[in-house]
């Protein structure tokens, strides 16, 4: 293969906000996620068999019940609580409550956990509660609080647990127990480890230093299905999920499990925050996935004053309604946001009414905020779309083929644009610009294999090429608990259980693109290539760098050789390579690191570079201009 570049022929520029991250309460990536909460069902919810993950404790010849209680709770919001009644019990053998967190409670050796429950006892004080962190096979306390005395009115209580010199582990349970007889309600039980940045009701740090690495740009949330829920009831209602965590109501999520908006609208723009990106912003815009649509006009009304709202609580100053109620919140510092995303995946709505609903947004978003740019998720009749978003979920040949899907030479203004399940079948630089809002190349599971890393990193030169039309892209999903039962939707990049994590080969290569990327295109020509050889190039002028990223989605080495044009080079590269033997190799939450990119420097001959990559490789040259 040859490849001619001519680094003083800037093509077209690439936008600074390509690469981003799109997330949504799918797989536990929030609770039982990212979002460090150690409490599973932190509120009590259950289902016939009982409170779910909630269990009895009776040491000894201690008696007590269990039971949900509707009549009593802490908040408007959690109107209901757990009624614990001891019948019999004392200092040595103790009655209360045991919580399995997510799979476990992961605790490491001389760390804090800070913990917090909501209590009332019955006819007199209680106390003292003992609040431990329990080894299940030893029975063992590795941590332990005490709180003295829960009176007889709702309040919270704090307490922090420190393990000594203990082995790491994730085989643990909370106990919660009272060593008297009695009356306790509680709710909202709490215990977080240390966070990413120390943020209170923070991320897990391991988590997020995985996606910092991946150099993001924005954060599209939340959602995804997740933004429009089952039901039209059932939809992120961001109101609901500001404040105390006491006055969150919590939701019902459309992937099946409860959500108690501990992770709420504050909370991603934290994240945002924590990792430097910019929110692009998912409203709900009245289309729920089981088919019901809320009717454009007075209907619709409510639905569009929250969406102004909450781009008030994002954007305003503290003199603003919502702008105010952020500072209350604790974040007196207005956001930056530049994309707001009217629903998702609004081409699902057979009604046809996405028309007039996105009309109804846009003309209210506009009125008070004229600067936005306003995304559509569906291609709509109404001229006032800055970008339209597009889906693809496809297998690792297809990018193959569709590399090119956004390349000038497939623009075709004779043929009328088909809508294909997600997305148009060919470009059109004279409508909106385009955001790959969810991608993936969908081999392995839980989390995708080195084919799929190939298929990705094919896609993503494409993206490259075309940025001046595509302006942000970001794989979907991002977050998979591989613990039994976790996973939701098969191929999610990045996997975790309750301790650890790992990142797929899928992950590496958003790694090595997001991190090595120019502001612009440079004018380029490949000859000799097969159907499996992909590249883009892009240079950096106030860096005098240049970033060539090539993938063989071949099993055979394959020798390429590039000029630059007489360029003058520094004598070496950086050379960052990704590959595997076998398109089924991966990574896993026992092998995490079999497949990662090694760095080497290779040697540039005068403003040539004859390079041989290996099969199944994905590379990036790093080059330096002199
Ligand atoms: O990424 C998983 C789901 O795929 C998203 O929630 C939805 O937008 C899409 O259909």
């Amino acid at each position: 293969i040859t490849l001619s570049i001519h680094p003083d022929q800037p093509s077209t520029p690439v936008s600074p906000m390509l690469y981003g991250l799109m997330t949504e309460e799918i797989n536990y990536s929030y609770e039982g996620g990212i979002y460090a909460e150690m409490v599973r069902n932190a509120t009590f919810r259950g289902d016939w068999s009982g409170i779910l993950y909630w269990y009895l404790l009776e040491q000894g010849n201690a008696s007590a019940t269990m039971q949900h209680d509707a009549s009593t709770g802490p908040s408007d919001a959690l109107k209901s609580s757990l009624k614990l009644e001891i019948k019999q019990a004392d200092a040595q053998n103790q009655a209360g409550l045991i919580n399995t967190g997510w799979w476990g409670f992961g605790l490491k050796p001389n760390t804090e956990y800070k913990g917090s429950f909501y209590a009332k006892a019955g006819a007199s004080d209680m106390g003292p509660i003992t609040v431990s962190l329990v080894a299940n096979q030893t029975g063992k306390a590795l941590a332990t609080a005490k709180v003295e005395s829960v009176s007889t009115d709702w309040k919270q209580y704090n307490f922090t647990l420190k393990t000594g010199a203990i082995e790491a582990s994730t085989a643990n349970h909370l106990a919660i127990s009272v060593g008297h007889a009695g009356t306790l309600w509680l709710q909202l039980v709490s215990i977080f480890p240390p966070t990413y940045h120390n943020r209170p009701n923070g991320f897990r740090a391991d988590l997020m230093e995985k996606m910092a690495a991946m150099h993001p740009q924005f954060l599209r949330f939340p959602g995804g299905n997740y933004v429009e829920g089952n039901r039209i009831s059932d939809h992120f209602d961001w109101k609901k999920t500001i404040g105390p965590r006491v006055d969150r109501p919590g939701h019902e999520s459309p992937w099946g499990y409860w959500s108690t908006d501990g992770m709420g609208l504050l909370e991603f723009l934290e994240w945002c925050e924590d990792l430097k990106m910019q929110p692009v912003l998912a409203v709900y815009a009245g289309y729920s996935l089981h088919g019901d649509h809320v009717n454009p006009g007075a209907d619709l009304d409510p639905y569009v004053q929250d969406a102004v709202d909450e781009i008030e609580y994002l954007t305003g100053s503290t003199s603003t309604k919502w702008g105010a109620e952020r500072a209350k919140d604790g974040h007196p510092e207005p956001f930056k946001l530049t994309y707001v995303e009217i629903g998702n995946e609004e081409w699902f709505d057979r009604s046809g009414s996405y028309d007039a609903r996105y009309e109804q947004f846009a003309k209210a978003i506009r009125a008070k905020y004229p600067d936005l740019k306003l995304i559509a998720t569906a291609p709509v009749k109404s001229k006032d779309v800055d970008v339209l978003d597009e889906h693809y979920y496809v297998r690792a040949t297809q990018n193959f083929k569709d590399a090119d899907h956004y390349d000038a030479s497939r623009e075709n203004s004779s043929s009328p644009m088909k809508w294909d399940g997600g997305h148009y079948d060919h470009a059109d630089r004279k409508g909106p610009k385009v955001f790959v809002g969810e991608w993936a190349t969908r081999e392995g599971a839980p989390t995708p294999n080195m084919g799929a890393a190939l298929g990705d990193a094919a896609w993503m030169t494409g993206l490259e090429r075309n940025s001046d039309l595509v302006i942000m892209a970001s794989y979907a999903p991002l977050l998979v608990n591989v613990n039994p039962g976790g996973m939701q939707w098969e191929t999610d990049l990045i996997g975790y259980d309750t301790s650890k994590s790992y990142g797929s080969p899928a992950y590496y290569a958003q790694v090595m693109f997001g991190s090595y990327i120019g502001d612009h295109t440079l004018a380029s020509k490949v000859e000799g290539a097969d159907g499996k050889f992909f590249y883009s190039i892009t240079g950096d002028a106030a860096k005098k760098k240049l970033y060539l990223k090539l993938v063989n989605g071949s099993s055979a080495p394959q020798a390429v050789d590039i000029d630059f044009s007489a360029a003058k080079l520094a004598a070496s590269a950086k050379l960052v390579s990704l590959s595997a033997k076998d398109t089924q190799a991966t990574n896993t939450i026992d092998h995490p690191k079999d497949i990662v990119p090694v760095e080497s420097t290779i040697p540039v001959q005068g403003s040539r570079l004859r390079h041989t990559m290996p099969g199944y490789s994905i590379q990036v040259i790093e080059l330096t201009q002199q």
